[in-house]
């Protein structure tokens, strides 16, 4: 075989990372699991991904409640307790002794004898990984996004439902790879009824008229947790806000957009196809502040604070 040369970033990531497999903390280039792992195999696992700001593990009843869920949704057998993940996840943190950090937590169905079958499996696999916090350049904050509609469709609900975070991206990856293709920074997807869902790894957001809107479940997606508290925001502040369908002419057509996901925030939109959004965002603006002062309210809840 030619030889072939991982890249520096990788290679970064292994000195960075601190990873714990199903309870021990080992150093990432080390880190292993078997080749007959199913979330390997099949992508047949559930993950979590938070962040911790300032030695605060942020919305993690959140995350761990939706992790169950994922789980529910595809039938996995978790033989692992809610504690158990909880606490190993705090150990991680504590030996990472990263002040600001990304948390991936990952379940698998565990090894099985090469069997789609998911009742062979009678052990999970936890993975949980911790990681410098990606800086993301004022710059994106600033300016914005560029985000194409692609071809791909978001995956159906009849389908491997998108309400549950499985390990199951190569859809997103696809729809991400168009995007790249024709020179977008990442990619928005539509529904088989043309509807949008959701961008590759983010909730998408449009403004018209002051009304602050985002599509339904039902229409495939992920329920984010920072949707969920821009939806919490918007009813606490009082500022007009609807789940409804809405197609890719009315983004293109709205005075603003933006995007939500736990490690990246609010980021506005600058730009979806061809259509480029005023740089004057007041909306986007006021929310960004209201989701600040939120975060910084959720930080003083010290449940999972792992600093010294
Ligand atoms: C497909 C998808 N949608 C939405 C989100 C945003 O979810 P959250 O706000 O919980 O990070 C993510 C996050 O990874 C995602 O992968």
């Amino acid at each position: 075989m030619n030889k072939q040369i991982t890249s520096p970033k990788y290679q970064e990531l292994l000195q960075q990372a601190t990873v714990n497999i199903n309870g021990e903390i080992i150093p990432a280039s080390d880190a292993k699991i078997s080749i007959f792992d199913r979330g390997f195999l099949y992508g047949d696992s559930i993950y979590e991904v938070t962040y911790g700001e300032d030695y605060h593990l942020l919305h993690f009843d959140e995350h761990i409640r939706r992790l169950k869920r994922s789980a529910d949704l595809i039938g996995m057998n978790l033989f692992i307790s809610e504690q158990e993940i909880i606490e190993n996840t705090l150990n991680t943190l504590r030996s990472s002794h990263l002040k600001d950090c990304y948390v991936r937590i990952i379940i698998t169905r565990g090894e099985t004898e090469m069997s789609l079958d998911p009742n062979t499996s009678t052990k999970n696999n936890l993975i949980i990984i911790v990681k410098p916090k990606p800086i993301y350049p004022a710059s994106l904050y600033q300016h914005g996004i560029k985000l194409a509609i692609v071809s791909v469709l978001r995956n159906d609900r009849k389908a491997t439902n998108p309400s549950a975070k499985s390990g199951n991206y190569l859809n997103n990856v696809m729809a991400m790879a168009e995007a790249r293709e024709k020179g977008f920074e990442d990619a928005i997807m539509i529904n088989q009824n043309g509807n949008i869902t959701e961008g590759t790894t983010f909730n998408v957001w449009m403004i018209r008229n002051g009304i602050i809107q985002t599509a339904p479940a039902t229409s495939g997606l992920l329920e984010g947790i920072t949707r969920q508290i821009i939806l919490d925001l918007c009813e606490e502040q009082r500022l007009p806000c609807k789940i409804e369908n809405f197609t890719p002419e009315d983004i293109l057509k709205a005075d603003e957009a933006f995007i939500t996901s736990s490690t990246r925030g609010i980021i506005p939109v600058a730009q979806i196809n061809d259509k480029l959004y005023s740089p004057k965002r007041p909306i986007i603006q006021n929310l960004t502040q209201y989701f600040q002062a939120k975060i910084l309210e959720h930080k003083k809840n010290k449940k999972y604070y792992y600093g010294p």
